[in-house]
């Protein structure tokens, strides 16, 4: 894949940005994740010759952090939570229901990109266990029966 030249100025401009502070790839890569939206090969090559970083270092560290992506996110990130308070209630079998209906593993996005899952650490919300988040948005006390109407609001959102 050859990126754009506007996406090769803007990933060199935040490399920029950051390359007189002490440590700057976690800033970089956190800044290239959140406005190109996911960080491939391609784009961890340019970091790589701009920061002087080796493209392996990056690859582990972009692996390693599950909030780096190297392929592209769906428009809705479905996160479910499965710390401890929402494991004992049942988030890794919310978890496995969404990932039965949408077709696709933790960490993967659905063919047509409406929709990636997740599976996170504790979002803050243990006392609405099992709970889950999508694009931010968080849903208390999922059911498993509430699964599929979850998924078809926002199947619904793309027909409006
Ligand atoms: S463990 Fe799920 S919100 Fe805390």
């Amino acid at each position: 894949m050859r990126l754009r030249k506007e996406a090769v100025d803007m990933i060199k401009e935040i490399c920029n940005r950051y390359k007189d502070e002490p440590s700057p790839l976690m800033l970089v890569l956190s800044d290239v994740q959140k406005e190109y939206g996911y960080i491939p090969l391609e784009v961890q090559e340019i970091i790589s010759n701009e920061l002087n970083i080796p493209v392996s270092d990056i690859y582990g560290v972009v692996t390693f952090y599950s909030f780096f992506s190297l392929t592209p996110k769906g428009r809705y990130v479905i996160g479910v939570c499965i710390g401890t308070a929402c494991y004992v209630k049942g988030g890794q079998n919310v978890l496995d229901k969404f990932s039965e209906l949408l077709k696709i593993k933790p960490g993967q996005t659905t063919e047509d990109g409406l929709f990636t899952l997740d599976g996170l650490r504790c979002i803050g919300a243990c006392g609405i266990a099992p709970a889950i988040q999508i694009n931010g948005k968080v849903y208390p006390k999922v059911k498993l029966a509430d699964i599929p109407k979850i998924i078809q609001e926002y199947r619904d959102k793309e027909m409006e």
